[in-house]
């Protein structure tokens, strides 16, 4: 089978997130020649990956065969400066995936109206260590070829969800988007009753810390459901049941975290609208 592997790719925006999937599509082996990277600041950390790889690095858009994927990038906000000089790296045959927050398929086909083929995607933090959840979203004129190819530069920075309908996208931003910062706030308060259960307050952090490590570990590891990952360490009239009778109970965790994913959501809402 031929790799979906695109044999040219422009990333528009080498920052945090254009950097780590950066990272990425070299671990699964693109040909960094194929690679053209515009930052019109790039870190020098940057700089040196594009001349130890070979990575081109701003070059001009003339001087480039036809683009096979162009990948944006850039903070949000940018997109209307940005888009006159994006326009010039796309032709007929490529494919543009964004992961701009909050900007729709109709956002970008306004701006870049020469772009046929399009995919946004919503990456999150996790994407850093190689353990992203990725959703993304295709436009009408996204062939099989090219959604497959979008998988796998995807993939590479962890899972991938395809979605029917981009507007699930503000539902994706306020579970996986803002989710790795509900995790670190959970660690926070565990370590907060441990130490409102007498440990002191450092060995408390340390153990909530950990405790986390090792349990998203064993999820990313098992293929057991997390229900059933819980039941497994639940004995019946034990002290996990104690703890779980409150933090299952009807005013329990479930109906806060509806409400904050809601807030989360409509918060997305607001800011794409
Ligand atoms: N970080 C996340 O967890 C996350 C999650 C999901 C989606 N996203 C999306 O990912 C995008 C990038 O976020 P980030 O956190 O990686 O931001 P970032 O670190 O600021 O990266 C953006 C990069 O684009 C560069 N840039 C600015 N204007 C440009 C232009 N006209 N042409 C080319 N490059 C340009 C910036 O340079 P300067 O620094 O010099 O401005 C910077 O290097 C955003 O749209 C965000 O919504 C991020």
């Amino acid at each position: 089978m031929s790799s979906p592997l695109p044999q040219s790719l422009v990333l528009l925006g080498a920052g945090k997130m254009g950097g780590a999937m950066l990272e990425g599509w070299l671990r699964i082996g693109m040909n960094p020649a194929g690679i053209s990277l515009i930052d019109p600041k790039p870190s020098d950390e940057m700089v040196a990956l594009a001349g130890e790889k070979g990575m081109r690095l701003n070059p001009d858009p003339h001087s480039l065969g036809p683009v096979e994927v162009l990948v944006l990038a850039t903070k949000p906000q940018t997109l209307d400066t940005a888009a006159p000089a994006v326009q010039a790296f796309i032709s007929p045959q490529t494919l543009l995936i964004s992961i701009l927050a909050g900007k729709t398929l109709g956002d970008l086909s306004a701006r870049l109206p020469n772009a046929t083929a399009m995919i946004r995607a919503m990456p999150n933090l996790p994407a850093s260590v190689q353990r992203g959840a990725t959703a993304a979203a295709a436009g009408k004129g996204v062939s099989a070829a090219q959604r497959a190819m979008a998988d796998a530069l995807l993939s590479s920075i962890g899972k991938v969800e395809w979605l029917e309908d981009e507007r699930l996208i503000d539902a994706v931003t306020a579970v996986s988007g803002s989710g790795p910062a509900y995790v670190f706030h959970l660690v926070e308060c565990l370590a907060a009753a441990g130490a409102a259960a007498g440990l002191p307050a450092d060995i408390a952090e340390r153990l909530a810390r950990a405790t986390i490590e090792g349990a998203g570990e064993m999820l990313f590891q098992s293929p057991l459901s997390p229900a059933t990952l819980r039941q497994n360490v639940t004995s019946p009239g034990g002290t996990t049941a104690a703890a779980l009778e409150v933090l299952m109970a009807d005013d329990g965790l479930k109906p806060l975290m509806q409400k904050a994913v809601a807030a989360a959501k409509r918060r997305a809402g607001e800011l794409s609208g």
